[in-house]
């Protein structure tokens, strides 16, 4: 058994993961979360989203009564050592990041710590622009609690580097823990309970003050974005050249140490819940400052611009879109997942219907997710094969395994036209060129 019980507000991606994980591990873990919805599929054993192993871990936690679902703030504050705030900091429409769920859980621990003798250690986990730890958490839980930080109960701000479709994963193998805490006691208890956690897999350790570990999880998603971004602004370059390819360019400077091959994907873009609206947050905190961010200006431009590239890319291999029946394989951000936040999709399905396109999608996992975001302005298809069955262009959009094992005989025994544009690269460009008529991001044309 862990020798500490820990609680977590906030049951998205983020909390039920770590809560879960955690669970596993023997220790004792409750999870409060606003929405009651929520809360109860989360109590009945089933997750609210789809993420490999969560809803597995979960099961598992309840079977062995290790996780328990609290009924309200103070229950969960009262039956634990640490709180972990995992709440949404989504943007607001100008960009800048909204603390709304921040405070409110801020508000909640605080409040629920008034009456708590024992001390108790406040985690933030969600990532929030420098400053927030101790300009709005800390005051707000100082006044609700009636504590000063530092006397009854402490503050760290630990950033989440979890990727969506490989969360539990992450989870146990995490390339470091940054922890930015507002005194020694509490950075020296959040470590003492991640070294419980990992024990001989303890992972590198970086301890700093809350503003710099904030200020690290937004450059490391500015960072990988930027990555992405330029790896695409390449293969744009490279399909205006003829035999060009950025597969072999990327792999190139990929093998450079300083570059790394990571994040050097070339494809219809990068979507999610993260890279934009934390891009939005940092640009608009540094704008505020006076400050120019030039590079996540244009990391943003590329990106904004490569869903519509695939579509171009279809309506230059078949001509006019209108009345065509085109396949969109792959809905969710990315593979193993089923979120669909800032997807491409979305933005690949709405400029199919501008021109006029008449659209099939398909998903192995976001199909429900897809049916709220689009309404009846697609058709749904239950399988590949359904979706691809009649189609006159299919657009890759996410790399799932599914659609990576499709051969070249596939799309031309299902399609009524075989035209593959591919987005994200899955297919040997040469082989699937020889057989049908094909087009491919960062591919340049062979005649
Ligand atoms: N999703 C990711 O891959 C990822 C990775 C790293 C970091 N993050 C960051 O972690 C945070 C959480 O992300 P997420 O994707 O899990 O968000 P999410 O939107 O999936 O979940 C947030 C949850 O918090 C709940 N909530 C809001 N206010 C609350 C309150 N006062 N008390 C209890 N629950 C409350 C919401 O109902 C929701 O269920 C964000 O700041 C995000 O930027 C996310």
């Amino acid at each position: 058994m862990g020798s500490k019980a820990l609680s977590f507000f906030g049951m998205g991606y983020v909390g039920l993961t770590s809560a879960v994980c955690f669970a596993s591990r023997g220790f004792r873990v409750v999870c409060f979360d606003v929405d009651a919805r929520k809360a109860e599929l989360i109590a009945s054993g089933r997750a609210p989203f789809y993420e490999p192993l969560v809803e597995e871990l979960l099961k598992k936690a309840l079977e062995s009564k290790l996780l328990a679902v609290a009924r309200d703030p103070a229950e969960a504050v009262e039956a634990s050592d640490v709180t972990f705030i995992t709440v949404g900091t989504p943007g607001n429409p100008d960009g800048s990041i909204n603390l709304e769920q921040v405070e409110m859980a801020s508000a909640q621990v605080g409040e629920a710590l008034r009456d708590k003798d024992e001390y108790h250690l406040v985690v933030l986990r969600s990532t929030v622009v420098p400053g927030t730890t101790e300009n709005v958490v800390k005051p707000i839980v100082e006044v609700r609690s009636g504590k000063r930080c530092g006397e009854g109960w402490g503050l760290c701000f630990n950033p989440e580097f979890l990727r969506e479709g490989s969360a539990v994963e992450d989870t146990f193998n995490p390339d470091r823990i940054v922890i930015g805490a507002c005194d020694k006691r509490s950075s020296d208890l959040l470590e003492s309970l991640y070294r419980e956690f990992y024990a001989e897999k303890m992972p590198p350790i970086l301890r700093t003050t809350p503003v710099n570990a904030e200020l690290i999880k937004y450059a490391n998603n500015a960072f990988l974005a930027m990555k992405v971004s330029f790896i695409n602004m390449i293969a744009n370059l490279c399909q205006k050249i003829p035999g060009a390819d950025v597969e072999a360019v990327a792999k190139g400077i990929g093998l450079d140490k300083r570059i790394g091959p990571l994040f050097l994907r070339a494809g219809a873009g990068w979507g999610g819940s993260c890279f934009r609206k934390d891009i939005e947050a940092l640009l608009d905190f540094a704008l505020k400052r006076g400050v120019d961010m030039p590079l996540l200006e244009a990391t943003l431009k590329v990106n904004n611009a490569q869903p519509y590239r695939v579509v171009g890319m279809a309506r230059e291999l078949v001509g006019e879109l209108r009345g065509r029946r085109v396949a969109v394989l792959g809905l969710a951000f990315k593979p193993n997942t089923d979120d669909m936040r800032d997807a491409v999709s979305i933005k690949v399905v709405k400029r199919l219907l501008e021109e006029g396109a008449r659209v099939v999608v398909y998903d192995p996992r976001a199909m429900e997710n897809a049916k709220k975001m689009f309404g009846s302005s697609v058709e749904y298809a239950s399988s590949v094969e359904e979706c691809l069955r009649g189609s006159e262009c299919a657009i890759i959009v996410t790399e799932w395994d599914e659609f990576r094992r499709l051969r070249p005989e596939d799309f031309l025994r299902l399609m009524k036209e075989p035209v593959v544009v591919d987005g994200r690269r899955i297919y040997d460009a040469e082989l699937f060129s020889s057989k049908l008529k094909f087009a491919a991001i960062g591919l340049g044309k062979t005649k």
